[in-house]
């Protein structure tokens, strides 16, 4: 048979999106699976976006656009970045990209050398490790801890520095935590970062329209201005405006970077999809991310979720303040037995559990780097999510302890 690359060897397919083929494969077989593993809420994209793509559509929008996005989602970006959080770029300052796992991949690539490091903060939104491994890097974790609510402890930090740190990696709010860096936590890693000025920082913002109890969404650009040359921001369309399947990401940092940025998105996909940047425009310039309802829906279901699974002996979980998930701690869970006599020996035993007898599908946090603890997604319709839980909380009572 001819070769495969080995480069391949640094990546597997994006276990999320495999347990979501896995679930569909059983619904088909028919199955009721709940799905509380999927990266993205139930709401629609706004009215006036879907009729701003169609109008591009019927008004021939349909050509390829300039490489790093056309003017009027660069300018849309830029306008955005002042007004919502704060912070001046021009439009060579951004680029938009097919959503915004292609900005981190178009910014790992054109600066990674081969050994170089980046570190990444677990438990950790699984697509980092993998894209820094392919462009030959090599992700160097620093864990957080529960107790910490998940929050980076600046001695960590600085202890994970070496000579070979290129980047580090922030998102807040978190995939797959909910944690959300206040000022004073940003101020912090800013005072450990400013130290080495060799080192690039992306802050990936993407959920930062998902925040709540009153907590303000900050990002590092607006609180560290002296570092700004060094940040790259990751944001996008896809989280908070409910436009996933549209495919449109932004980055914003220094043109040098960008036009580097630019180079390596000219190779693999040019712009990303004309139409799609047309809808982009309106939801930023006209602000439609998530509305006070859907924050308040979101947050609903959130203390659902928290209420029915803090209820069952086994399990116990935080009240994140940010984004669609729950990291849920199943410490307790261990060394139990199922029904069917299995010992429940990890965080992945108990979600394989949890698909095959209450058919209920989470995220192990084995996934995200830090075991033994589970994700939740609660941006499912409140019906499904508290059948969910129902299940989870008998499929918890059937285990035996050994
Ligand atoms: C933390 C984080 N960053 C970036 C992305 C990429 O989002 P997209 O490529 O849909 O814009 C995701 C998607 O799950 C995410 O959770």
């Amino acid at each position: 048979m001819p070769q495969f690359a080995t480069r391949l060897d640094a990546m597997v397919p994006a276990e999320a999106s495999q347990l979501l083929s896995q679930v569909k494969e059983m619904q088909r077989q028919g199955k009721n699976i709940i799905p509380l593993c999927v990266g993205e809420s139930d709401f629609d994209t706004h009215v006036a976006a879907r009729n701003a793509a169609k109008e591009a559509v019927d008004a021939g929008e349909t050509k390829y656009a300039p490489l790093a996005g056309i003017h009027e989602l660069r300018q849309a970006i830029c306008e955005k970045l002042k007004r919502e959080n704060g912070v001046d770029y021009n439009v060579e300052n951004v680029i938009a990209s097919t959503g915004g796992k292609q900005v981190i991949f178009n910014a790992l690539m054109a600066t990674l050398n081969q050994g170089d490091e980046v570190i990444v903060l677990a438990p950790y939104w699984a697509g980092y490790p993998d894209v820094i491994r392919v462009c030959g890097g090599v992700p160097i974790f620093v864990e957080t801890s529960e107790a910490d609510e998940y929050i980076l402890k600046s001695e960590a930090l600085v202890e994970s520095i070496t000579v070979r740190t290129r980047w580090m990696i922030l998102n807040s709010p978190s995939n797959p935590t909910g944690a959300v860096y206040g000022l004073a936590d940003l101020e912090s890693v800013a005072d450990v970062v400013r130290r080495y000025p060799d080192i690039w920082i992306m802050t990936d913002d993407i959920y930062e329209h998902v925040v709540f109890d009153g907590q303000k969404f900050v990002t590092l650009a607006e609180v560290a201005p002296d570092l700004k040359d060094r940040i790259l921001i990751v944001n996008g369309c896809s989280k908070g405006y409910a436009m996933t399947g549209w495919r449109i990401g932004y980055g914003a940092a220094n043109a040098e970077l960008i036009l580097r940025m630019i180079t390596i998105q000219s190779q693999v996909t040019l712009s990303p999809s004309t139409i799609s940047q047309w809808a982009a425009v309106k939801a930023l310039n006209d602000n439609l991310a998530f509305d006070d309802e859907q924050i308040d829906l979101l947050k609903a279901r959130r203390d659902l979720v928290v209420s029915m699974l803090n209820d069952v002996n086994g399990l116990s979980c935080r009240r994140p303040k940010g984004a669609f998930y729950i990291y849920v701690n199943c410490e307790q869970s261990l060394g139990k037995v199922a029904p069917n006599g299995a010992v429940i020996e990890s965080d992945r035993d108990l979600c394989r559990y949890f698909l095959e007898e209450a058919e209920v599908a989470v995220m192990p946090g084995s996934a995200y780097g830090l075991s033994p603890y589970f994700r939740v997604s609660y941006g499912i319709g409140t019906a499904d999510l508290k059948e969910a839980c129902i299940r989870i909380q008998a499929a918890c009572a059937a285990l035996m302890h050994a």
